[in-house]
């Protein structure tokens, strides 16, 4: 009889980077129930992601919405692991390394149930980042560590987690991209030749008011030297910060965030991306559209041993040195997360063990 499997997700990424996932265990008719933790809960950020993907509704809503940090966790531990008890899975699956996935996997330790994590491995060292601190916690937790490249593996190991609990399974980005990129659509871009897109919501970046209007004049800057319009769908998060920090974009054409489909297209017809997000990165690399990360570090650095991606900061100097050495560098790169069956392998493994 297959394992039964509770798959926890709560973000955007966790959405999109799930939905391989469960699509996979419905087209193994694996007895599996879907957990929504509600971080998420804007239209844009959540419900367009279910429909455009067609997945199924989550078997349950825990509705935690925006709070603080703490106690966003510990809502999560404490209405998961409810759940966990009235209707017991053999396996929790997790995936990378928001508050949901941290709140999931400690209901799921302290209720007695392995912990699959997909996304094992990353590490940015920098423990101001909250999740650097979630991806550490979950990876030390997890009973399944399902690392996206052998880079992520070898991290793993090097922190003493034994070799039987970790597999190389490439990352389910890459399955989603795939399934997805047919549907792919320019949206605001279309009939635009040459673009800058940008996206950035990251808590070190945009709740911290020099270094928002820093970046948002660095994006100007690009846009005028290189000159090319700059397009930037905006997180809910950022949009909020810039508001309350009176953010100037300047020619920044600053749009709502957009649906999977659209972003997948505009990534595709870009010159140029300049992003703070993980996912973002690994789909530039996929996708082979040059990338600048605007951040002091990556826990994605398989992409700059490519050379799809730079880290660039977030000082306007070195932000418009590396936009203009990515834009000139005319290379090709072989992306490292797999091959896009990586949901596969990971419901495989599960299965076997
Ligand atoms: C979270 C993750 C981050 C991930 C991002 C994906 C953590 C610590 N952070 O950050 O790693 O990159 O999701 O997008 O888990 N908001 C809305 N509507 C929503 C959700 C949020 O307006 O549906 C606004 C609220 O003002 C909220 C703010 O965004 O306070 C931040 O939301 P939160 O979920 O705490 O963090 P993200 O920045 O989205
Ligand atoms: N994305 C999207 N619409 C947008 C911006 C991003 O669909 O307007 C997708 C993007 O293609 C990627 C994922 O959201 O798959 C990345 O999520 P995000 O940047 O929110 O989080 P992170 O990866 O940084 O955790």
């Amino acid at each position: 009889m297959s394992k039964k499997i509770a798959v926890v997700l709560g973000t955007r990424p966790e959405i999109i980077k799930m939905s391989p996932v469960i699509r996979e265990l419905a087209r193994q008719k694996i007895n599996h129930y879907t957990i929504h933790s509600g971080q998420h809960y804007s239209y844009g950020l959540d419900k367009v992601f279910f429909e455009q993907l067609k997945l199924p509704k989550p078997r349950y809503k825990l509705e935690v919405g925006s709070t603080s940090p703490g106690k966003q966790t510990g809502l999560i531990i404490t209405y998961s692991e409810r759940i966990f008890q009235r209707n017991r899975p053999d396996i929790v699956l997790v995936q990378g390394d928001t508050n949901t996935v941290l709140g999931a996997t400690i209901a799921a330790c302290k209720t007695g149930i392995p912990v699959g994590h997909i996304e094992a491995g990353l590490r940015s060292y920098d423990k101001s980042m909250p999740e650097e601190l979630n991806r550490i916690l979950v990876d030390h937790s997890s009973d399944y560590l399902f690392a996206p490249t052998p880079e992520s593996r070898d991290i793993l190991q090097g922190e003493s987690i034994p070799r039987k609990k970790i597999f190389v399974t490439g990352n389910t980005i890459v399955d989603a991209v795939i399934q997805n990129t047919t549907h792919a659509k320019p949206g605001p871009t279309a009939g635009m030749k040459n673009y800058i897109l940008v996206s950035l919501h990251r808590q070190e970046n945009v709740d911290n008011p020099a270094r928002f209007a820093r970046i948002a004049k660095s994006l100007g800057m690009v846009s005028q030297k290189f000159q090319m319009p700059v397009i930037y769908p905006i997180h809910p998060r950022s949009k909020k910060m810039a508001k309350k920090f009176g953010i100037n974009f300047g020619q920044v054409k600053v749009i709502p965030a957009v649906d999977y489909f659209t972003f997948l297209g505009m990534q595709k017809g870009a010159s140029l991306i300049m992003t703070d997000s993980g996912g973002v990165q690994e789909e530039a690399c996929i996708l082979g559209i040059p990338c600048i990360t605007l951040r002091d570090n990556t826990e994605r650095p398989e992409t700059i041993s490519v050379g799809s991606n730079m880290v660039a900061g977030t000082t306007p100097e070195k932000i418009l040195r590396c936009a203009g050495t990515m834009m000139r560098n005319n290379i090709k790169w072989k992306s490292p997360f797999g091959r896009g069956d990586a949901a596969r392998r990971i419901i495989n493994i599960l299965q076997a063990k």
